[in-house]
Parts: C-alpha cells; sequence; structure tokens
C-alpha cells in the first residue's frame, strides 16, 4: 500500500460505495465537516487494485485529543488489510499526540484489539417515528426560539449539564459561534428553557432535508434536571422539526449516559447503530 494524493472526487467515489455496502457512511459527520479544516489531517493509499484506504484525523480542542476514522474499500478488506490501514492512518496523528479511534465495523474493531487498542467509551444512535404529543406534566419554564442574548446563559447550562464529557464539556462562546457558522444551523430551530430571565435548558435541532431530523443537543442545568423541563423542551424540539418535514429523529448518545439513554427511551426512541473509541492500553 502506498500513499496517493488525496483526490476528492475518487474518493467520494469510494466512500460512496462504503456507505451502500456497509448501509453508514464511514466517516461521521464530525469528520466529514473536518476535512480540508486547520484541525484535520486526510490521507489516501492505493494498492495494485486502486484507492483502498481513507483516513481522517481530528483534532478535538476541548481534551486536545486526535481522533481518526479509516476507510477500507468493501473487497480489499481482510484482517490484514484492516490492520495495516489502521497502521497507516495513524501517521496522520502529529508525532506522541494523544489519539483514539473510532470503529463500527467488527473487521475493523477486531484488527484495533489485535493491535493494542481497547474500548474506552460507546456511542449509540437512537432513533425512532417523531411523537404526535408528549405527555408530560408542564414545567415552571417558557420555551421559545433562541435570542442573542441568551447566548451566554445557554453556553454556561451546556457546561455545566455536560461537565466533564470529551467534546462538549468545554464549550466558549467563540466555541457557540462556530456552530453557529454551520451550513445546517438556524436559530430559529434552537429553543432555549427560561425560568424568568434565566436559561434552565435548551434544545438544538437539526433538520437536512431527507425525513430525518437530529436533537442535536439537549441540556438542562443540573439543578433544574428531572423536573420535566427536558420533556417540554425535546417536546418543542420535535414540533420544529416536524414542521419542517421530519418524521423520524435521530440522537447520538454516550451509552454510559444511562439518565439520557432513558430520557430518549421514554419518548419511544431506541438504539439501531452503535460506534466505539478506542485507545492505546
Ligand atoms: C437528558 C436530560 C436533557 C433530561 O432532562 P430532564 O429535564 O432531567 O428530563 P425530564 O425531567 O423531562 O425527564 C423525562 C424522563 O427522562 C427520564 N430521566 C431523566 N433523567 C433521568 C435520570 N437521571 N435517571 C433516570 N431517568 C431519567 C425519565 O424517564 C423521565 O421521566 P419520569 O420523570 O416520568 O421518570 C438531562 O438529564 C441533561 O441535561 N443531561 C446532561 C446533558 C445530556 O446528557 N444531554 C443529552 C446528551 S445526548
Amino acid at each position: 500500500m502506498r500513499p496517493v494524493s488525496y483526490e476528492e472526487s475518487v474518493v467520494t467515489r469510494l466512500l460512496e460505495m462504503i456507505t451502500q455496502a456497509d448501509g453508514h457512511p464511514p466517516f461521521s459527520e464530525h469528520k466529514r465537516e473536518s476535512i480540508g479544516g486547520d484541525r484535520s489531517r486526510v490521507g489516501a493509499w492505493s494498492d495494485t487494485t486502486g484507492l483502498c484506504v481513507v483516513g481522517v484525523a481530528a483534532l478535538h480542542e476541548a481534551n486536545r485529543r486526535w481522533s481518526v476514522e479509516i476507510a477500507v474499500a468493501p473487497d480489499r478488506r481482510d484482517p490484514r488489510m484492516e490492520e495495516a490501514a489502521i497502521r497507516v492512518a495513524m501517521g496522520l496523528v502529529p508525532h506522541t499526540a494523544d489519539h483514539t479511534i473510532w470503529a463500527f465495523r467488527t473487521d475493523q474493531i477486531e484488527a484495533a484489539i489485535r493491535l493494542g487498542y481497547r474500548e474506552i467509551r460507546s456511542v449509540l444512535r437512537m432513533a425512532g417515528t417523531i411523537p404526535e404529543e408528549i405527555d408530560n406534566a408542564a414545567s415552571r419554564v417558557t420555551i421559545g426560539a433562541m435570542e442573542e442574548v441568551d447566548i451566554g446563559g445557554l453556553v454556561a447550562v451546556n457546561n455545566r449539564a455536560f461537565r466533564g464529557h470529551p467534546e462538549q464539556g468545554a464549550m466558549t462562546a467563540e466555541g457557540f459561534g462556530s456552530l453557529v457558522d454551520r451550513p445546517w444551523f438556524d436559530p430559529a430551530a434552537v429553543l432555549v428553557a427560561k425560568a424568568g430571565e434565566r436559561v434552565a435548558g435548551f434544545c438544538i435541532t437539526k433538520y437536512a432535508g431527507n425525513g430525518i431530523g437530529e436533537i442535536f443537543v439537549i441540556a438542562v442545568d443540573p439543578a433544574d434536571q428531572q423536573s420535566g423541563i427536558g420533556r417540554d423542551l425535546i417536546g418543542s424540539g420535535f414540533d420544529v422539526l416536524r414542521s419542517r418535514g421530519a418524521r423520524t429523529v435521530h440522537v447520538w448518545v454516550d451509552k454510559a449516559n444511562g439518565a439520557a439513554v432513558r430520557f430518549y427511551a421514554s419518548l419511544g426512541l431506541a438504539d439501531d447503530f452503535r460506534t466505539r473509541e478506542f485507545a492505546l492500553s
């Protein structure tokens, strides 16, 4: 296998073929969005049959850790190739930098384990039909679309609710600004729960136009949790997604986040996909 230049059209063809074969894109949305940015590195490798491996490494500002995802051509997969693909893609990470690998295919997971990696985290996608109505005793907050004045409170709630979370736990107003710059971001699709003037929680929804909406982030201030605010917020988020044409909803959640997993399950969502993060033992 030898490194080749990253030609977008050729890479895109391979990634589409892999998506068809696996029923899921090889790269997460975070990786896809990071390509071309100054905090990511990409690589492509060919063997005698042509392009067979593509890797993306991206730096997470919050924990200063690189994470890597690796796509392998379906017709080239075997245990040796899976290991070789991980080895070459690891070369994208700056020397000595802390790094992890994300994998969801069994063959890739087994190759990572053979190379000395161990699972440190598991993330579920939970999915379901958007419920028409949510049964909830009215909480004591008002819910409305985000306004500029809410941003400081929203960032503070985010950091308290996600304290210790590897990517989400240290948001800054600047970090929120980069979210706002994403092409899908719409302030009207961000709901804020307020107790008087105070932000008690928020829910960022996302709709890409294919009938599937996403609860991108939902958080309630720890002091206000388990009083029905999350249910009120997600109910309003579902209304926004439904009004835009979504019928199904996806959320991504750490498997270890029992409160959130139970919260989503209580709304009828069930896990339908799982990806795992590996670090060197
Ligand atoms: C997940 C979260 C938004 C839920 O908000 P909330 O306001 O506490 O939730 P609600 O009070 O509306 O609870 C609704 C249901 O969720 C479930 N639930 C919520 N918190 C729970 C907990 N700590 N343990 C078990 N079940 C819980 C229960 O089924 C509950 O219904 P019930 O009160 O009738 O038992 C909140 O826990 C939170 O902000 N967590 C930190 C951030 C986070 O993890 N966000 C999701 C990331 S994907």
